[in-house]
């Protein structure tokens, strides 16, 4: 297998206002990440960290600059193909967590299983979500969640999904402190056996115990921290709304 996940070069990408107008939320991003990297992503609202990750997961395409998942450009793909390197690859916890609200617990957390032909097996699911605590039926319709037991399916799915790169848009953010930091720890555990993580996050104290900061500002990366601590973070996010 190949060491590099991802590498991302030289990223542009802007969005058309009504006015006719264009913002460049993206003004020219690189980087890359190795299996075994867990990568946080912070910067104000509005910086792009949403843009950034679904540009990097082959969810949108840039305006310019190159895109490589373990080796392909995702981009170059006709969508039959994409889809597919999708499910092989990559798996994303959106902001908005994306469930299918007219499906029970139990199939939307099986539903990548399913559309990859692999094996469900209840019970793992069920172990799965006593670990991170969800309390709820596995039965329930998702539409009846609330918000922080939404975001533990969507999690509990990508966990099951098995992928090898996994991007995470403010995974704990509806959750509370406990939850948050089991889950976090699940997303640590599947770093250090060797998958990619990037981490959207407005949390310094998560942020901290990953292995690299990313932290956006004014389109580009303003600054990148290895082994960030909770003071470097500070500093860096000070800085960053001094403009
Ligand atoms: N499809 C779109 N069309 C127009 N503008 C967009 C679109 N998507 C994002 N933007 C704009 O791009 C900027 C960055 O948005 P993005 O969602 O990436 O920010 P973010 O850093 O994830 O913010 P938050 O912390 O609030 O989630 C925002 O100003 C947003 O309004
Ligand atoms: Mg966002």
């Amino acid at each position: 297998m190949l060491s590099q996940a991802i590498s991302a070069h030289n990223i542009i990408k802007k969005f058309q206002l009504s006015n006719q107008e264009t913002v460049t939320v993206l003004n020219g991003i690189s980087v890359t990440a190795d299996y075994g990297e867990f990568i946080s992503i912070l910067g104000i609202s509005g910086s792009g960290k949403s843009t950034l990750l679904k540009c990097l997961s082959s969810l949108m395409v840039p305006d310019s600059g190159a895109v490589s998942v373990n080796g392909l450009d995702p981009y170059a793909l006709k969508d039959s193909q994409l889809a597919k390197f999708r499910r092989q690859n990559i798996s994303v916890i959106f902001q908005s967590y994306n469930l299918v609200p007219a499906l029970p617990v139990l199939e939307n957390i099986a539903l990548p299983l399913r559309l990859s032909h692999k094996k469900v097996d209840k019970e793992d699911i069920r172990k799965l979500m006593k670990q991170l605590r969800f309390e709820a039926s596995l039965n329930a319709f998702v539409s009846t969640l609330s918000g922080g037991e939404q975001q533990k399916v969507a999690i509990a799915r990508t966990i099951l999904s098995d992928s090898q790169v996994i991007f995470a848009d403010e995974p704990t953010g509806a959750l509370d402190s406990l939850s948050r930091q089991v889950i976090f720890d699940l997303l640590r555990s599947m770093a250090n056996n060797g998958k990619c993580v990037f981490m959207v996050t407005h949390d310094i104290e998560l942020a901290s115990q990953t292995d690299r900061s990313l932290i956006l500002k004014d389109g580009v990366i303003y600054q990148e921290l290895l082994r960030p601590t909770a003071q470097s973070l500070y500093q860096a996010l000070e800085a960053e709304t001094i403009k």
